[in-house]
């Protein structure tokens, strides 16, 4: 059993240095969960004006000051720290999410499927679902939109992945729908760190959550305020993938028949 959180807050668009100062205020009340998760794009805000402004804003993570920041707290507080990060890789900007443990950069996980403006600025990631062991629990990592997307999800749990951290920006209610089927479907505990606050036309609606290994959230934060939630969490909850006494959510999948031929 371990502490897993997450920090729901505004990130100010292009401000970094003011998300870093928010954002290592807010880590200070997150020093007893072994796991902390920030949303999509957390240290630069979302909405870029344009190329220029989205590629001033990228960082390398070996460079970044928030990227060190983060290890900093990870290091002292022994923890893993998992956020959004505008990156940049040669002429390339990707819409990341990075791992963060006590001895610094553990993963990465470009998002594959972009939404919206997000075309315009940012390369689909193309780097492969990988999960990540770090000792007490195993998870892999999804942005945002990719919740429409349920094939990753899937791959991620046969991985062996116990949690999909799932940092976003939402903008409507389909991942609320979405998010617990895709739990249930797969038994795995997915934390979906989500922000709050407008950009110019967008809102972005809160509504953090945490899910359990059979789709019930286990805790749910506001759609409109700073909020940090805390959830003990089992992974052990994720081994069992039986969904009857007779039914394995993988075992029993038919993917010979699975080609329409035979209707
Ligand atoms: C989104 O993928 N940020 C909606």
């Amino acid at each position: 059993m371990f502490k897993a959180a997450i920090i729901q807050f505004e990130p100010a668009l292009g401000d970094v240095d003011k998300n870093i100062r928010i954002i290592s205020q807010k880590l200070t009340e997150t020093k007893d969960s072994k796991l902390v998760v920030l949303p999509e794009l957390a240290s630069t805000g979302y909405d870029f004006t344009d190329s220029e402004m989205a590629g001033s804003l990228a960082e390398v993570p070996a460079e970044s000051a928030y990227v060190k920041m983060l290890h900093d707290v990870a290091f002292e507080n022994d923890q893993y720290i998992i956020s959004g990060f505008n990156e940049q890789c040669g002429e390339d900007l990707y819409n990341s999410s990075l791992l963060i443990g006590p001895e610094g950069l553990m993963g990465t996980y470009r998002k594959m499927h972009l939404f919206m403006n997000e075309k315009k600025y940012f390369k689909p990631g193309e780097g492969g679902l990988n999960v990540y062991d770090i000792g007490f629990c195993k998870l892999g990592m999804q942005i945002c939109f990719d919740y429409l997307f349920p094939e990753p999800w899937r791959i991620l749990a046969q991985k062996g992945a116990d949690l999909i951290i799932h940092p976003s920006n939402l903008l409507t209610q389909n991942a609320m729908k979405a998010l617990p089927g895709i739990a249930l479907m797969n038994k795995v505990y997915i934390v979906t760190a989500n922000r709050i606050g407008t950009e110019g036309e967008l809102a972005f609606n809160g509504n953090s959550m945490i899910l359990s290994p059979s789709g019930d959230i286990l805790t749910k934060a506001s759609s409109d305020s700073i909020e940090i939630l805390k959830q003990d969490i089992d992974p052990t909850l994720a081994h069992d993938k039986m969904i009857t006494s007779m039914n394995h959510v993988f075992d029993d999948r038919r993917p010979e028949q699975y080609t329409g031929d035979n209707c």
